[in-house]
């Protein structure tokens, strides 16, 4: 037994659950690109401040979440807890403006917070996500919006609903904070903790409180508080929504947890997760930027858990194939066989073929059972015999069948073999 375990809230990714992993961020990169994104990577670590800033001082993860520590040089560091905070510090630092407007930057990562760990939220999990800046255009919410359905449907899934809500800006939202307010102020004794602390300095959380939920359920509605401009724009992300066919729920419930949207917000729920089934996330910040020093520039993001969307995969069985698969494993034995063996893997590698060759000291009756455990598709089996005949030994793993083929021709039998698999 190892005498360490993995961190609380971690995991290690291994096996079968490679396969789906590896499915998402190909299938999430394919369509980034089919939308016009560009890739980025930012450091996991940044300055505290930017998180308190970014992530807003009222939010659970900058009071309760994050994982911050003093480097050696004695700066406030903090692992980054989300995406968005630090590509708004990058497109601002790196005067990516010059790029051109909108700009549109995708990445993929882990992130960090403490939290609860259960099934679906972990202290180092992984997010999929992309940002838009330089557009407030109603057009560009529901572009972000298609094109994470788009992805779900390339996915596979169809067990969720896209939940959408308009916060609206400072305006309409200082209204209804009073409006809630108001409303709580007479239940303020009966709310969990949690709750009378967000009543004074993030009132709109107490919407999403899986606690206090009756009392969620009655409250009115934000939507009821828009402005005309917030209004405007809430109606016409939906049109075009409309237009683009996907399919939508208005929920006025939905505030988020972190401080910076303003207008358009949405969650994509999965059906059949439980407790963690917002699969995605995001919304509109158009003082982001600002605030982090960088000019006025309107923005929209989401970002997805990949832990949970495998989670979701499985959920509804759907297959993928395996990204590991072995095509060929060559089995040898003897020393004139050992180097025949690394010439004809030099062949298969330069041919594409996925071969893994015997490199250990072991007996043909274990290579075969080595074969078998890592599924290989065939097996090529050299001795002093094959090589005094000039010929090479092939074996079907999955029927068995077994032949003797020449040895200038085979790498020609397996190309044709694997292409009719
Ligand atoms: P978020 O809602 O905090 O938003 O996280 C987005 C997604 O990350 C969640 O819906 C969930 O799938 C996944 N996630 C979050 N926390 C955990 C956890 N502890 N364990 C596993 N998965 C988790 C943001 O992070 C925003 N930056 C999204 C955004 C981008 N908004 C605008 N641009």
């Amino acid at each position: 037994m190892s005498k360490f375990k993995r961190i609380k809230g971690t995991q290690d990714i291994y096996g079968e659950d490679i396969k789906y992993w590896d499915f998402i961020e190909k299938t999430m990169k394919k369509v980034f690109l089919k939308y016009g994104f560009k890739e980025i990577r930012t450091p996991i670590f940044e300055s505290t401040d930017l998180f308190n800033r970014g992530v807003g001082e009222g939010t659970d993860i900058v009071q309760k979440e994050m994982y911050t520590f003093e480097d050696k040089g004695g700066r406030s560091i903090t692992l980054r807890p989300e995406g968005t905070a630090s590509v708004v510090r990058a497109y601002i630092e790196n005067s990516m403006i010059n790029f051109g407007s909108p700009m549109k930057l995708f990445y993929n990562g882990p992130m960090f917070r403490y939290e609860k760990p259960q099934a679906g939220r972990l202290r180092q999990f992984y997010q999929i996500g992309a940002e838009v800046f330089g557009t407030e255009y109603p057009l560009s919410d529901a572009e972000v919006i298609c094109m994470i359905n788009d992805a779900f449907k390339e996915l596979g899934l169809n067990n969720y609903t896209i939940r959408l809500n308009s916060i609206g800006k400072k305006e309409s939202r200082e209204e209804y904070k009073n409006i809630l307010k108001n409303y709580y102020s007479d239940k303020f004794d009966d709310l969990c903790e949690d709750c009378k602390i967000r009543y004074e300095n993030n009132i709109l959380r107490l919407l999403d409180c899986k606690i206090d939920t009756n009392y969620a359920k009655n409250a009115p509605s934000i939507l009821e508080s828009l402005n005309h401009e917030d209004k405007m724009h809430f109606d016409s992300v939906k049109k075009h929504l409309e237009t683009m066919d996907v399919p939508f729920i208005v929920d006025d419930k939905i505030v988020r947890g972190l401080d910076y949207y303003t207008q358009t917000v949405f969650e994509f729920i999965h059906e059949g997760l439980g407790a963690q089934s917002t699969l995605a996330a995001g919304g509109r910040y158009d003082n982001l930027v600002s605030e982090i020093g960088g000019n006025s520039t309107p923005a929209i993001g989401f970002a997805m858990g990949i832990e949970r969307l495998v989670m979701a995969l499985k959920s509804e069985n759907i297959i993928i194939d395996d990204c590991e698969d072995i095509d060929v494993y060559i089995v040898n034995s003897g020393e004139s066989a050992e180097f025949e063996a690394v010439r004809i893997a030099r062949e298969l590698r330069d041919k594409g073929i996925k071969t893994f060759m015997n490199i250990s000291k072991r007996g043909f009756s274990s290579q075969m059972k080595h074969a078998n455990k890592l599924n290989a598709s065939f097996a090529v089996i050299i001795g002093e015999d094959e090589i005094d005949k000039n010929i090479v030994t092939f074996k079907d793993m999955e029927s068995g069948e077994q032949i003797q083929v020449e040895r200038g021709w085979f790498v020609n039998l397996i190309l044709e073999k694997l292409a009719n698999k």
